[in-house]
């Protein structure tokens, strides 16, 4: 990773837990978080966990998410949950466009690109998910599925909004599975992910925006990973499940966290919630 991109730690909880195990877990993380820690952690409980997460979490750094948002602000939406909802319940970011919800779901890149501007627009931070299955992948269409998730996702998105969005490259065939690409093959979507923001947005833009890999990430794979200059963390799901997993993935993490990082841990004052400037890599207060 790029010293001065500041690493993300992100847990995805997906359907698992009660609101008491989503908090016991949550305070049990941020219990055995590292004080000195340089890089970003987030946690994605169930919307049903939400609240109680965000108390566990009072008084801590960690940033919490949802797995998922509605595009609309209100109204006859049966079971969707809209954006102020979410920051009402404590939320600084969304996770959008999981390959779960794309896959069993059916979200297609319009649907995502409009809960995209959804969070955005109510001041929530979204994290895209984009990848290829392996299908996709054994036919070579690796590259030009990232460059149609990432263009419709970021349709009509200004550089100002885009900045706030975090990018998580999660192979479909590495989800849940065991399989981890390499940090050969991850490093090359990555390169490609970042080319492709460049062609959107800039090349300032582009060596600015934080990238994290995700599938089946683990303790033992996840220094290797961050040692590729464009990987900046990772999105992290079975492993986020216990506590003393989860703070080795973590900690394991920090070894390639580099010394750029101080650098701006010391500009980073604000605790949650706020907002990460990807362009400034400054910290900046939610509104
Ligand atoms: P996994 O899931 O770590 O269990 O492979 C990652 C994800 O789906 O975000």
């Amino acid at each position: 990773m790029d010293p001065n991109r500041k690493p993300l730690i992100a847990g995805n909880w997906k359907m698992h837990m009660t609101a008491r195990e989503a908090a016991d877990l949550a305070a049990a993380i941020n219990k055995g978080l590292d004080p000195d820690l340089k890089h970003d952690v987030l946690l994605a409980p169930s919307f049903t966990g939400l609240h109680a997460v965000r108390a566990a979490l009072s008084g801590s750094k960690i940033f919490l998410s949802s797995q998922d948002v509605a595009w609309e602000e209100k109204g006859a939406f049966t079971g969707a949950v809209a954006p102020s909802q979410l920051l009402d319940a404590g939320c600084s970011h969304a996770i959008i466009g999981h390959s779960e919800r794309r896959k069993i779901f059916l979200e297609t890149d319009e649907v995502i690109n409009k809960k995209v501007k959804a969070a955005l627009k109510a001041g929530l931070l979204p994290v895209l998910c984009i990848g290829e299955t392996l299908e996709e992948r054994e036919s070579q269409k690796t590259y030009r599925v990232l460059e149609t998730q990432l263009t419709g996702a970021y349709a009509g998105i200004p550089a100002a909004d885009a900045a706030k969005c975090v990018i998580a490259y999660e192979p479909v065939w590495a989800i849940g599975t065991g399989k981890t690409a390499t940090p050969e093959q991850a490093q090359d979507a990555h390169t490609f992910v970042r080319k492709q923001m460049e062609r959107l947005y800039g090349r300032d833009f582009a060596a600015a925006v934080r990238i994290l890999y995700g599938g089946s990430v683990k303790a033992d794979n996840v220094d290797e990973l961050m040692a590729q200059p464009d990987i900046d963390g990772a999105l992290v799901g079975g492993e986020s499940l216990k506590a003393d997993k989860f703070l080795r993935v973590i900690h394991s993490a920090c070894q390639h966290a580099g010394h750029g990082l101080a650098r701006i841990a010391r500009r980073s004052s604000a605790l949650a919630p706020r907002a990460y400037d990807a362009r400034s890599s400054e910290a900046v207060l939610l509104s």
